[in-house]
């Protein structure tokens, strides 16, 4: 039987017990915690013992593995905050921008908090999207349309989410709907999860609420989706189980209200209302695509010195043609160039890679451009960009959390550090600001405004 997680855990709480927490007063919380964790142990050990092989033991045995994740991973979270006096960093706040990888990822389960996206923060060096907006902003505002959901549609990395945030923020639409709501639904919908969330945005989430029966919390939203205009977005949706699951709330027939889904899926419209509106994304076109990659490729216009070598932006043309128009290849192809800047010899290398990568099928565009930029990392990166994998996909988390969790997963150890001179958290720092500058991944909120 495994005792690892329950063993690994009171190792961790009687190391840290004396450095951190008679500091801080809670020496008393902590030692019930360890004194839970010993009777589990010795749970565990009656069990395996008696060779007990019973439904209850099993399920009590995953329970405590689980609890004992938590508690190791609460404690240590608590003596590196303790340990940290750092403050703010080169950002404060980061995202995960594709899912991929995740085979990779061998590293034990702890429960997340789940987090939305924040749909009032957009992304900088946005291009184009202008006639998408156009065209989606008078089926959303018509009154009296028989339509009640709208689809955004298109692949992984196309820019379903950034244009479904663009509408959200577009003062017409705002003006338009009394209340606007944003959720995330994902590959894994957890359909109360999204309910309190949208009931959250609409600012009518109580406490009572989330101890509330399902039914009662499908009534209360499905009441106030009724009686008041809203905007629901329900970002990413999988497939048509998806819809299923979460359309009890939205099933009103005389009503206002309007969900604007993205997905990639392009049948849950026609499944989700008959007077669906399903609008197809396309790819940027090569002059898009262009001015794209120039913003991340090359360095700022305005800085210093600037000047293009004509070599290098003939090599970036014809690059930027193998990413098909998709954004998230060109960003990313864009964001290991940039690392190489003003090298010419490393684009070229670069450029020989790709060549081998990219195919003209676009579907596979995307997955072998995200190869193309795992083989490129050094492999110091390699750890720390796969424990990323863990988070959903636009999952934002705060830097310092992740750094603190980096440093306690052991991800970033403190044998690199030694050498260096520099304390741990410096160099998990360092590492994110490497990954951020190859753009896999995002930074949402900067601090010192880089
Ligand atoms: N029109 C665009 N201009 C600039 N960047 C874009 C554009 N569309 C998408 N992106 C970028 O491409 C990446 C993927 O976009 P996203 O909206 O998450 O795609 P999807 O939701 O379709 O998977 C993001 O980093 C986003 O900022
Ligand atoms: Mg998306």
């Amino acid at each position: 039987m495994d005792f690892s997680a329950v063993s690994y855990a009171l190792e961790t709480i009687d190391k840290l017990t004396q450095e951190v927490t008679s500091l801080w007063g809670v020496d008393e919380q902590v030692e019930g915690l360890a004194s839970e964790l010993r009777w589990m142990q010795s749970f565990l050990k009656v069990a395996d013992a008696r060779k007990v092989n019973h439904e209850v033991i099993r399920t009590s045995v995953v329970e405590i593995r689980e609890l004992a994740y938590d508690a190791e991973d609460v404690i240590e979270t608590f003596s590196l905050k303790v340990a940290s006096k750092r403050k703010g960093g080169f950002s404060n706040c980061i995202k995960r921008s594709a899912c991929f990888l995740k085979e990779g990822c061998l590293l034990h389960q702890i429960k997340w908090e789940a987090r939305r996206p924040y749909p009032h923060v957009m992304d900088d060096n946005i291009v184009g999207l202008d006639n998408d907006v156009k065209k989606l902003i008078p089926v959303l505002v018509e009154e009296g349309s028989q339509c009640r959901v709208l689809s955004i549609c298109g692949m992984g990395g196309m820019g379903k989410t950034t244009l479904a945030k663009k509408i959200y923020r577009e003062s017409q639409v705002v003006g338009h709907f009394k209340h606007l709501s944003w959720a995330y639904v994902s590959q894994n919908c957890q359909k109360r999860k999204v309910w309190e969330d949208i009931l959250s945005d609409l600012n009518i989430l109580s406490e009572t609420d989330k101890k509330m029966k399902v039914e009662k919390l499908v009534e209360k939203l499905s009441n106030f989706l009724t009686e008041n205009k809203c905007l629901v977005i329900l970002d990413d949706i999988w497939n048509i189980e998806a819809w299923d699951s979460l359309k009890p709330t939205f099933s009103a027939r005389e009503t206002r209200s309007k969900i604007l889904l993205t997905s990639r899926n392009k049948e849950i419209i026609s499944h989700a209302d008959k007077n669906g509106f399903l609008y197809e994304l396309q790819c940027l076109n090569y002059e898009r695509s262009w001015e794209l990659f120039q913003k991340i490729g090359f360095p700022p216009t305005n800085s210093l010195g600037y000047e293009i070598d004509v070599k290098m932006e003939e090599l970036g043309e014809k690059m930027v043609k193998n990413c098909a128009g998709l954004p998230l290849a060109i960003i990313i192809l864009g964001g290991i160039l940039a690392t190489k800047y003003p090298s010419l010899t490393e684009w070229l290398k670069v450029s020989a890679n790709v060549k081998s990568y990219l195919k003209n099928d676009k579907g596979e565009v995307l997955r072998d451009v995200l190869s193309l930029s795992y083989d490129d990392l050094p492999p110091y990166l390699r750890p720390c960009f796969l424990y990323l994998s863990h988070f959903p996909e636009d999952y934002e988390i705060s830097v310092d959390r992740l750094i603190q969790l980096l440093v306690a997963e052991g991800i970033v150890s403190s044998k690199q550090e030694a050498d260096e001179g520099q304390i741990v958290e410096d160099v998990a720092e360092g590492y994110l600001m490497e990954l951020a500058e190859r753009c896999m991944i995002q930074v949402r909120k900067s601090t010192t405004g880089k």
